[in-house]
């Protein structure tokens, strides 16, 4: 496996948070990935409800609190925490009329919350590959604080997605990476770690998470190269072709083998019971 780069400390990761600001938020309404992939979180999130009617609810790495805000319709209690200042503040005024919603700083790495405390943990936005040297660390984490049979959804980067053709050093770094992710290219000064299903499925196993479901988005929209993908928004030609592509890929988004070849992964697990 490729070395792990020391710059990715929790540190940068908020500063980079905290200097995006509302422009978060604003992308995700621009971005055709994040349009495409926050129309598979809305469908994740309204399922969540209707088949788990989760009651307490934590949103790890909550950003700007969109997930938050719309479990707090239909969840007892939902708390969001996130390493950003600034998308605390932002989640906090979003939520502002709901006082079953609350925020707090905090790191995904070591949660401030008793064991076996919420009934539903949600971590949406990528928020385990941030963290590319101690994801495991905030996956144990989820565990620990879900009570048995808890319902523990998360995104993650997969490793293999056709949006690496376009990156060769990438794709050599991914192929050097034998059955386990590699870490991705920059965003915003920013790298991630990628997942293969099988090493996420281990890993959740460790920690007492069996998969539920697996959901890609992203498929064949990353076959639109980044710069209108991820930059130049859904006005561009190329922005809307990918925007297309995502309708379709929702459609394949839960269809063996696509789901695995997504951009990122929806993976949502149940934690075991006491035996
Ligand atoms: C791409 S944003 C997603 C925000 C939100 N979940 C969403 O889907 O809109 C990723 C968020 O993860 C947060 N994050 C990254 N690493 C974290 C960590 N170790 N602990 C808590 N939050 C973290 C970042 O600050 C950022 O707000």
């Amino acid at each position: 496996m490729p070395p792990v780069p020391s710059y990715e400390s929790t540190r940068t990761i908020a500063n980079t948070y905290n200097r995006l600001g509302s422009l978060w938020d604003e992308m995700a309404h621009t971005s055709p990935f994040l349009i495409n992939s926050y129309r598979l979180l809305d469908r994740c999130l309204s399922e969540l409800v209707k088949t788990a009617s989760p009651t307490r609810v934590l949103d790890m790495g909550c950003g700007s609190g969109a997930h938050s805000f719309y479990l707090g319709h239909h969840a007892k209690e939902v708390i969001g925490v996130d390493l950003s200042e600034t998308q605390i503040g932002i989640a906090a005024n979003r939520s502002a009329a709901l006082d079953h919603v609350r925020f707090q700083v905090g790191n995904a790495c070591r949660l401030p919350y008793r064991d076996e405390s919420f009934d539903c943990v949600i971590s949406y936005g990528d928020v385990i590959s941030h963290i590319i040297d101690r994801y495991e660390e905030a996956i144990a984490e989820m565990a620990r604080v879900a009570r048995p049979n808890a319902i523990v959804t998360f995104e993650a980067d997969t490793k293999w997605n056709l949006g690496l053709l376009y990156h060769p050093l990438e794709l050599l770094d991914a192929l050097r990476a034998k059955g386990v992710g590699h870490t991705t290219r920059e965003w915003e000064g920013m790298r991630f770690k990628t997942f293969t299903y099988k090493e996420l499925k281990a890993i959740l196993a460790k920690h007492h998470l069996d998969i539920l479901s697996c959901k890609g988005h992203n498929i064949f929209a990353s076959l639109i190269p980044d710069r209108f993908l991820l930059e130049k928004g859904s006005r561009s030609l190329l922005g809307r072709l990918a925007l297309g592509l995502g309708r379709l890929d929702l459609r394949l988004s839960n269809v063996y083998p696509f789901n695995r070849f997504g951009f990122n992964f929806v993976i949502t697990a149940r934690k075991r019971g006491h035996p």
